[in-house]
């Protein structure tokens, strides 16, 4: 037998009649000789084919092909006894090329590996190699196909989530590490094929910057230099306006879609959290039974007391809780912790499920903590009966100097001891309503001389004589929180029971109880909350500003709640991006008002169109052109995202610039408007030069007058110097093209200082100018149709979650067909609805789509969205296109953030 691959001779008898057979198994003219050439590869590809009776199997020429590359990839050349895997795993990877599961080298290779890959963990017999059929097509991508059509979209999907994090490239330039990370972000495109991917690839660039340019793709000097030039378009705006460019064009970077945080998962912290089944328990079986029930998946609950909106911190919380769960393909509650009879109200329950959906989250289930006041009855009866608990009669007063008011340990209370016999028919007397409020309570009879005031028995049960909203009046005792979390959490499963450092303390007595049951116990992990700078955050403060008038209401933008942050415009994806920046600490700390800032500036960059909106207008006349003067220019809706598209305005003889960018006597180092300087109206080809202005009486500035730089003005063409000048933003004169605002709101900090709830009496630190209207003011109207689709794509947006929501519940109603799961409402029902106030739906796509997501950036001013007081006739006719202004229209502008971090300076 020869041993080198290059001395086979393809013209022997032998030889053809081996190309013969290669031929008719199925390989083509050229794969036959590569084959024959090689007398290893040939051995190999002889054993292959009969073992597995190839000869006849009718395999095309692709298929043959690929078994080929599996002689190699399994190592069918080696010596005998040191191939990769053993005959029959490769014969199971034989018939999924022939039955066209496999159809790539790639996807073979990935067979071969996952074969390897599971040699241990896979029984196989003689017969069967034991593969899990699943588990082998999604490791090999079977099923996976991309079309040229399927993989652009792919692409462009990818593109927008790394818009939305600021990752996108913003050219060309950015190309190469695009190519580098696709892989990681959608691993499904390791099947595309590799041609097709890069022609797509290329193409999606071309549809966001325009055609590949000669030095594109490192120069950064040149990179900046174009992206400077992008951002100002001195005299390039108007130059090419050939076909019509609606802006129907994708804006590929949506501030509504929400990323899911994962680096907050994936470092630090929270990647070091035991996996489902570590954490301890008191008897070895709970441990068996939690696993056989959640089947090694991770369980969370995000857990807010009914009873106020949500605020920023709960922003934190929520990303922790949900993202953690959907970080490990878990399943997060949304339990409301309603154990508290006195301070709940429906419109809390309504509000902070659409909070987590706005933030782009789905709970697996809604729960109730008083669904379970039985069973927790049943358990505070269970650990009375085990001796664990005691009621005690003592008042506040004496309970309170007991605990010694910080002077070290407590002494025992006169009740701790009492007969089991006697508590058990005190406890009873309790829950049968013997006593009045405050008369009587249940406490754990825990370990006074711990160092740890929380295992000084602590309270489970206490008195109270309010109708509970979901259970009514049947309760005449109400459980504690130390006593109902732990529990609710244990009954849920969850592996990872997440919260804030104030409850580090409160672990000690959450473990005892779930031992003293004997029930599952949970693991508690803490971690510091989010505490903003000058912010507010106390529900009875904000009640107080809100009743006395300072706020316009809890989501007056001003304010930090949920739904005011929502209202201001503050896109979710900033939301979660801020919490990802943060990331997760083990200390409390105050965060700086500018990084919340600066998140959602970065959110919004690439995202927000460009918008004119001249705030304080002040007439400009352009005397050397004539009175019908009209130019239609097109310009960018983003400089830098060209896929986003232009939009038309029109220049005309009179235009409205920003008083402030006029001065009848300029500083020194004035350039925008003066008499005798020159400046640009963004979009505009020439310059124009100040002549004149005129004045009322009471020296105010009315009107400046201005001289085209089209070569017929004073100072003409060749003198002037593009560089020279600033280019500013204007809205046409004419009626029909400008848009009358009817406020724009700027919002200041509330209060003066920088810590209000470290005043004494915050009322007296209330900032009396924290807002300012501006009546009077025009945006261009484009302002229209860029509106018009922003809701379009949030209303998809939005239908497209709701409808993931809405599949998510039917994985549960199938999830929860099997027995092992609690009976009680449909959870196809709990998912949309919440049972209470006669079955009301909440957040649905509608409710997830606001005026808020009509966002933009007025250029040279700020970003702004939409206020909820805004009236926009058109984006009601959801089948036509026609945005524009309509009878009854009202705009109300929200000014979300600056355009830069410099306080106190109107114009950027
Ligand atoms: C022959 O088949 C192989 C697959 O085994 C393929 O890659 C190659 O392009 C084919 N050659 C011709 C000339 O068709
Ligand atoms: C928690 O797991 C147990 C089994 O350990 C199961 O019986 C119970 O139904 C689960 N709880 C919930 C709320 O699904
Ligand atoms: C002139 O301008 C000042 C400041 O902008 C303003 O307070 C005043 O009312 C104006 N006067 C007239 C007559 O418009």
């Amino acid at each position: 037998m020869p041993k080198k691959s290059a001395a086979v001779d393809l013209t022997t008898p032998e030889s053809i009649a081996l190309l013969e057979r290669y031929g008719k198994i199925g390989l083509n003219a050229s794969r036959s000789k590569d084959v024959a050439q090689s007398a290893k590869q040939s051995t190999a590809f002889q054993r292959l084919v009969q073992e597995n009776d190839l000869d006849n199997a009718g395999l095309d020429e692709k298929q043959a092909g690929l078994c080929v590359d599996l002689t190699k990839e399994a190592g069918y050349e080696n010596a005998a006894g040191k191939e990769k895997l053993s005959e029959p795993e490769v014969r199971y990877i034989v018939t999924a090329i022939k039955d066209g599961r496999l159809r790539s080298t790639d996807q073979v290779k990935a067979a071969v590996q996952y074969m390897e890959s599971t040699k241990a963990s896979r029984t196989a017999t003689e017969n069967d190699v034991g593969v899990n059929a699943q588990e082998f097509d999604k490791s090999c991508g079977v099923g996976v196909s991309f079309t040229a059509d399927s993989l652009m979209s792919t692409l462009e999907s990818y593109m927008q989530s790394l818009s939305v994090s600021s990752e996108a490239p913003t050219d060309w330039s950015g190309l190469q590490g695009f190519r580098a990370n696709m892989k990681n972000g959608v691993p499904d495109l390791r099947w595309a094929n590799g041609k097709d991917l890069a022609v797509a690839v290329e193409g999606l660039f071309g549809k966001m910057f325009g055609p590949k340019t000669a030095g594109a793709g490192g120069n950064t000097a040149a990179k900046e230099k174009a992206a400077k030039k992008a951002d100002a378009p001195k005299s390039a705006g108007g130059a090419k306006s050939g076909a019509e460019v609606p802006v129907s064009a994708t804006l590929t970077t949506d501030p509504t879609a929400t990323p899911n945080p994962t680096s907050l998962f994936s470092e630090g912290f929270l990647s070091k959290l035991h996996k489902p089944g570590e954490n301890p328990q008191i008897k070895p079986e709970l441990k068996e039974k939690h696993l056989a029930w959640t089947k090694g998946r991770v369980f969370t609950r995000f857990p807010p007391e009914p009873n106020g909106y949500l605020h920023i911190g709960h922003a934190k919380a929520i990303t922790i809780d949900f993202g953690y769960a959907k970080y490990h393909n878990g399943c997060c509650y949304l339990r409301f912790d309603d154990t508290n009879p006195t301070a709940e109200e429906g419109v809390y329950f309504d509000s902070i499920l659409e909070m987590v959906r706005w933030l782009g989250f789905e709970p697996w289930k809604i729960t109730y903590s008083s669904d379970n006041f039985q069973k927790l009855y049943d358990f505070a009866m269970e650990l009375t009966k085990r001796g664990k608990a005691f009621v005690c009669h003592c008042d506040q007063e004496t309970m309170a100097a007991a605990k010694g008011s910080g002077k070290g340990n407590p002494q025992p209370c006169p009740h701790r001891d009492r007969p089991v016999e006697e508590n058990i028919r005190e406890f009873q007397a309790m829950k049968d309503g013997k006593y009045p409020e405050k008369g009587a309570c249940l406490r754990m009879k825990i370990d006074l001389s711990s160092g740890n005031p929380y295992m000084w028995d602590p309270v489970c049960y206490r008195v109270k004589d309010a109708p509970h909203h979901r259970t009514g009046t049947t309760w005449k005792i109400y459980p504690a929180y130390d006593f109902a979390h732990p529990l609710c959490d244990s009954l849920e499963n969850i592996t990872h029971s997440l919260c804030t450092l104030e409850f580090i303390d409160a672990r000690s007595s959450y473990e005892w109880l779930c031992d003293a049951l004997e029930v599952y116990k949970p693991r508690q992990y803490e971690t510091a909350r989010l505490s903003l700078q000058g912010t507010f955050l106390s529900k009875r403060k904000i009640r107080t500003l809100v009743e006395k008038g300072y706020v316009q209401g809890w989501d007056d933008p001003r304010l930090f709640t949920l739904i005011a942050l929502r209202r201001r415009g503050i896109p979710p994806a900033a939301m979660l991006r801020f919490v990802e920046e943060l990331g997760v600490s083990l200390s409390n700390s105050e965060i700086k008002l500018v990084r919340f800032e600066h998140a959602i500036r970065q959110t919004l960059e690439l995202s927000a169109a460009r918008v004119f909106l001249v705030l304080e207008p002040l007439r400009l006349t352009i005397t050397n052109v004539p009175d019908d003067y009209s130019n239609e220019l097109e310009k960018p809706i983003h400089p830098k995202v060209p896929g986003m598209g232009t939009v038309k305005c029109t220049l005309t003889k009179s235009v409205y610039v920003e008083r402030d960018d006029f001065r009848a006597e300029p500083p020194a180092d004035f350039n925008r408007l003066a008499p005798g300087k020159s400046v640009i109206l963004i979009g505009s080809p020439y310059p124009i030069t100040c002549t004149d202005f005129k004045t009322d009486p009471s020296g105010n500035v009315t009107e400046i007058i201005c001289a085209l730089e089209d070569g017929s003005g004073p100072s003409g063409d060749k003198k002037f110097k593009g560089k020279d000048a600033s280019a500013i933003h204007w809205v046409s004169a004419d009626k029909k093209q400008h848009v009358e605002v009817d406020e724009v709101r700027f919002f200041e900090p509330l209060f003066q200082s920088d810590d209000p709830s470290k005043v004494e009496n915050f009322e007296t630190d209330i900032n009396p100018d924290s807002l300012k209207v501006f009546k009077g003011a025009l945006l261009e109207p484009a302002f229209y149709p860029v509106a018009k689709k922003l809701i379009k794509d949030a209303k998809a947006e939005a239908v497209k979650r709701t409808k993931a929501a809405a599949s998510f519940a039917q994985d549960r109603v199938e999830a929860d067909a099997s027995p092992a799961v609690q009976q009680g409402a449909s959870p196809a029902e709990t998912a949309t609805h919440v049972p209470h106030d006669g079955d009301t739906p909440v957040a649905t796509a509608d409710q997830l789509v606001g005026m808020e997501c009509i966002r933009f950036q007025a250029m040279r001013l700020a970003y702004f969205a939409a206020d909820k007081e805004s009236v926009i006739g058109c984006l009601e006719e959801d089948d036509s296109n026609e945005a524009g202004p309509r009878p009854g229209d009202r705009i109300v502008l929200n000014k979300i953030v600056s355009l830069k971090e410099e306080k106190g300076k109107k114009l950027a």
